[in-house]
């Protein structure tokens, strides 16, 4: 596992995005796997940018996104796929059917988890997968535990991810309790990864990822052990770490 501090979150947004600027130029159909949170909204921001500067274009690529509630109403703002719509999918040019989120609404959540990770592997599997970091070290919505051959399924999220989630909602009662999780299986099939780390909150858990050991305890702990995984972090969240850990 590869790390990178910058600065500012600003600078973090900027280098990811160059990632997805490279992939799409190299290779157009790439299949991109996508994150949603308060950490990646710069950086898809700056990806629409760069879209309407002529610099990356969507229209060949494909996009899996990690995860979505269970049990929120059709439509609702909290939702990833409205999350999606209002900072990437709207603004840029995915063919129609091209940006897949999970369907949290499916009848059957089982078959819908089963036929998510068939598709990824019918598309050739993840290119570049984006992640952000729960301050329990989750990723998507894989909790501490979850086994590293773990497929996309329904999950229970823990309380202390309800809480951290709770800032988007009216109120703590709202989050729902469930979701449908890309499993770490997928994730850690991508050819790249690229994990953002933003802020002095995160400062404890990167600090506690750079030190290992892996172990399923702690998620992302997974990266240390996978071929193209780099942590792009700002200063604060990196504050936590040695010289010598930051390189
Ligand atoms: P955040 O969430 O970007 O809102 O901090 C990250 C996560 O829980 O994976």
């Amino acid at each position: 596992m590869k790390l990178m501090v910058f600065p500012t979150a600003a600078q973090v947004d900027d280098a990811v995005a160059q990632r997805f600027v490279a992939l799409l130029e190299k290779k157009p159909q790439a299949v991109l796997g996508l994150a949603t949170g308060g950490t990646p909204v710069g950086m898809y921001a700056r990806l629409v940018e760069l879209y309407r500067q002529g610099r990356i274009s969507f229209a060949k690529a494909r996009s899996f996104n990690l995860d979505e509630y269970i049990g929120l109403p059709e439509g609702h703002p909290c939702s990833y796929l409205h999350y999606m719509r209002e900072n990437l999918f709207d603004h840029v040019d995915f063919a129609p059917g091209a940006a897949r989120v999970p369907d949290g609404h499916a009848a059957d959540i089982a078959a819908a988890a089963l036929a998510y990770d068939r598709d990824i592997a019918l598309a050739g599997g993840i290119d570049l997968q984006l992640l952000g970091i729960g301050h329990n070290g989750h990723i998507a919505f894989n909790e501490p535990g979850t086994p590293w051959d773990s497929p996309t399924r329904a999950v229970q999220l823990d309380e202390s991810t309800r809480r951290a989630n709770a800032r988007f909602f009216e109120d703590i009662s709202q989050v729902p309790t469930q979701a449908l999780s890309m499993g770490m299986k997928p994730i850690l099939q991508a050819k790249s990864i690229v994990m953002m780390v933003l802020g002095a909150d995160k400062a404890d858990i990167l600090a506690r990822i750079v030190a290992g050991p892996a172990d399923a305890s702690v998620p992302a702990t997974a990266l240390l052990s996978h071929p193209d995984a780099t942590v792009y972090a700002d200063a604060a969240a990196a504050r936590g770490l040695t010289s010598r850990e930051v390189g």
